[in-house]
C-alpha cells in the first residue's frame, strides 16, 4: 500500500512511520511526502530516507481549493493510495477527503473526544486531567473529530509541563501510529456506514 504523508513540522511522526515501512512485514511504504511549509524538518528526513519530499505551500496559492488541487496532484503523482496527516496544520475539505475516502488518518496528541485543535497537551495540562495521550483517528471534515481507530494513554505527572507531557505523548505517538496505519490498510478497522465509528473486520 502506497502511502502519503502530509506534514508541516518537524516530522518525527512521518519518521516513526519510515521506520515501520523499512521494515520487511509492514503493509506499506512511504511513497511521498507533501509540506505546506517550506522550511519543515520534515522534508529533510523524506530526503534522508530516500522518499519524493513536495513542497505545496498554502501561501502561494489563491484559494483552498487550488491548494488542494496542487495537494492531490502531488499525491497521485506518487499513486498515493491512502493519507497520513502527521502534524499537518491544515484543514482539509470534505471536497478533497471525497477522493481518498476512508482512507486519511491524523494523529493528535490527545485522548479525543477530549481537547481537539491546537495545544491539546496544554488544554489537558489547563484542565487537571490525570490521564493524557494520543488517538489515530480517520479524517473527516471537522477539527480531529472523526471515527477512532487506536489510542494511547499516558500518566499526567505532578510536575508536568507541557514540554514533559508532550515528550511523553509524542513517544507513544510514535508506538501508536504504525499499528493504527497497520489495522487501517489491512482492513481490520474500517469506518461504518454512519462514519462515526470504526468497525472491526472479522478476518
Ligand atoms: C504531534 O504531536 C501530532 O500529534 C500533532 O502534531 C505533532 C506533530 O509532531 N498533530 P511531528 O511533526 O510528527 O514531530
Amino acid at each position: 500500500v502506497r502511502l502519503g504523508v502530509l506534514v508541516s513540522g518537524s516530522g518525527s511522526n512521518l519518521q516513526a512511520l519510515l521506520e515501520a515501512c523499512a521494515r520487511e512485514d509492514f503493509p506499506a511504504q512511504v511513497a511521498c511526502v507533501v509540506s505546506n511549509v517550506p522550511t519543515a524538518f520534515a522534508l529533510e528526513r523524506a530526503r534522508r530516507a530516500g522518499v519524493t519530499a513536495t513542497v505545496v505551500d498554502h501561501q502561494a496559492h489563491a484559494t483552498k481549493a487550488d491548494f488542494e488541487r496542487a495537494l492531490l496532484d502531488a499525491l497521485r503523482a506518487a499513486n498515493v493510495e491512502w493519507v497520513c496527516l502527521a502534524g499537518f496544520m491544515r484543514l482539509l475539505s470534505a471536497d478533497f477527503l471525497g477522493h481518498y475516502a476512508g482512507r486519511v488518518l491524523n494523529i493528535h496528541p490527545s485522548l479525543l473526544p477530549a481537547f481537539p485543535g491546537l495545544h491539546a497537551q496544554r488544554q489537558a495540562l489547563e484542565r487537571g486531567v490525570k490521564v493524557a495521550g494520543c488517538t489515530v483517528h480517520f479524517v473527516d471534515a471537522g477539527t480531529d473529530t472523526g471515527p477512532i481507530i487506536a489510542q494511547a494513554a499516558v500518566p499526567v505527572l505532578p510536575d508536568d509541563d507541557e514540554q514533559a507531557l508532550s515528550a511523553r505523548i509524542l513517544a507513544e505517538e510514535h508506538r501508536l501510529y504504525p499499528l493504527a496505519v497497520r489495522l487501517a490498510v489491512t482492513g481490520k478497522v474500517v469506518q461504518d456506514a454512519a462514519r462515526t465509528r470504526v468497525a472491526a473486520r472479522a478476518t
